[in-house]
């Protein structure tokens, strides 16, 4: 039996190595990390995240051939493969602050690796790096003592928070890099391997590890493009009362753009899109090619835009006030399905109201523990209830921010009664039925079509 190990144990680490053991009967999949909280709830049955189906797929493998460990030191002396899937923020710091990764963790693991190595090992990249990380990570193992050998690849993970299982189940295509050499050769052969136990041949994809490195970087800006291209379109068409979702529609059907991420929104979030752009534009600059970073980084810029363009809507419809006013947010977490709230649009339009001088309560069905951290310095300004009846009560104005399938189906009728003359609401998702709730009284705000209102 083979030796899988995996280090970090986050929304990455946990749900691919899970969907490995559950694939690979005869590989045995051991997920370490130095965060002792997080890998007491991997090993429980509250998981450190919620993502649809994982609770059962862990549970068929747990204690089987899947476990979860803080000893990364003994782990990685019995490791055959070795997966790294660290956070690679972006920097703070230095040099690159604000754009470049920061690579401090990642580094760390390459340091732990060649402390802990007594035989040789295949090295697999699974967190989202700059081109080129290989190199250095090549450069730290060659430090080892006569005879040990890494071998390092890239593997880039393209799951999807709120659909990771499903994504990991039936990927689209997965990408492994290597060396093309004997030895670099024999190491994608051996994670084709495994991946073979269940992705069809054609969907493995190998190729140089600088492309491997590149096109994940390249997967998330193109991404977020379509997202902000559609998204500064929905500024024209509020200008214009054409409708975005018309125009989305339209140009969707041309197959040649295809239907996907092309809805309007209050902006991307995630822990992904902003910092993987600004890397890509990090690296641009690095390679003195001026125009192509600041031809990415103004997707990052209407991202931005289209937040703050979404608050200021709110304040203008409102009499160009929102002080004192109570407004419900319902939804915090970045995208519907995931209680993740990393670079969610909600939390800079919390905190643009609460500038506002705003009372904020926020509801959410699954982040508001995180909803808590990220309004810290916002703590005695802000009331957090799950219930979203409860948030409503006495409210001025609601701002949908998360397309919670659980928000459709809402008693409009009552959240309409429990709030305050005249009723708004701001939906940056799109998703109500807009008719209805115009019908019900409300005045309706969307993304990129023209309000409906009674005043
Ligand atoms: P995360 O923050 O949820 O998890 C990373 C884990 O690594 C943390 O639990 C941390 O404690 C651990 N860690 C850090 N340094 C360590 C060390 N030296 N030893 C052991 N453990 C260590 O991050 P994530 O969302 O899982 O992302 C991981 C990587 O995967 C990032 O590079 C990200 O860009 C990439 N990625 C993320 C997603 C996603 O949907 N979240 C999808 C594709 C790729
Ligand atoms: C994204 C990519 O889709 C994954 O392939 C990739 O692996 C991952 O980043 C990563 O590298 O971390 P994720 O951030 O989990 O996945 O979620 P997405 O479904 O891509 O949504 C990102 C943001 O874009 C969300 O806030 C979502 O609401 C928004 N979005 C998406 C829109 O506003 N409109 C759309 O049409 C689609």
């Amino acid at each position: 039996m083979k030796n899988i190990l995996c280090i970090g144990a986050g929304y990455v680490g946990g749900p691919t190595m899970a969907m490995i053991a559950r694939k690979c009967p005869d590989y045995n999949v051991v997920v370490v990390d130095i965060n002792e909280e997080r890998i007491a709830a991997w090993q429980s049955d509250e998981l450190p995240i919620y993502e649809p189906g994982l609770a059962e797929l862990v549970k068929s493998t747990a204690g089987k051939n899947l476990f979860f460990s803080t000893d990364v030191a003994a782990e990685i002396e019995k490791a055959d493969i070795i997966f790294v899937s660290v956070n690679t923020p972006t920097k703070t710091f230095g040099k690159g602050a604000g754009k470049a990764a920061d690579l401090q963790y990642w580094e760390k693991t390459a340091r732990v690796i060649l402390a802990n190595s007594k035989s040789d090992k295949i090295v697999v990249e699974k967190s989202t790096l700059p081109v080129r990380t290989a190199d250095a990570m090549e450069r730290i193992l060659k430090t080892a003592p006569d005879g040990i050998k890494f071998e390092v690849l890239s593997n880039p993970e393209f799951m999807a928070e709120g659909t990771a299982v499903e994504d990991l189940e039936d990927p689209d295509r997965v990408l492994i890099g290597g060396h093309d050499t004997e030895s670099g050769q024999k190491a994608v052969q051996a994670l084709v391997d495994i991946y073979r136990h269940w992705v069809p041949e054609e969907k493995v994809v190998t190729m140089n590890l600088w492309s491997s490195e590149l096109s994940k970087l390249a997967a998330n800006a193109f991404l977020a493009q379509r997202v902000s291209s559609i998204n500064s379109l929905s500024a024209i068409c509020e200008a214009t009362e054409a409708n975005v979702a018309e125009v989305s529609r339209a140009i969707g059907m041309d197959s040649r753009i295809g239907s996907k991420f092309l809805k309007a929104s209050v902006g991307f979030g995630g822990s992904c899109f902003k910092k993987d752009i600004l890397n890509l534009v990090y690296l641009c600059e690095t390679y003195g090619l001026e125009e192509v970073a600041r031809y990415w980084e103004q997707v990052v810029k209407i991202n931005d835009y289209q937040q703050s363009r979404f608050v200021a809507n709110m304040i203008s419809s409102m009499f160009n006030t929102v002080a004192d006013k109570r407004i419900a947010v319902l939804g915090f977490a970045f995208k519907a399905d995931t209680g993740d709230t990393r670079e969610s649009p909600a939390i800079s339009i919390c905190k643009l109201l609460l500038d506002e001088q705003a009372n904020v309560v926020v509801s959410d069905p699954k982040a508001i523990g995180n909803a808590k951290k990220d309004l810290a310095e916002y703590a005695d300004k802000v009331e957090y209830e799950e219930d979203v009846y409860a948030a409503v009560k006495g409210a001025h104005a609601i701002a949908v921010l998360t397309e919670w399938p659980m928000y459709e189906t809402l008693d409009y009728k009552k959240i309409f009664d429990l709030m305050e003359k005249p009723q708004f609401i701001f939906d940056g998702r799109n998703f109500l039925d807009h008719d209805m709730l115009y019908d019900i009284g409300f005045n309706v705000y969307s993304i990129g079509k023209a309000p409906k209102k009674h005043i």
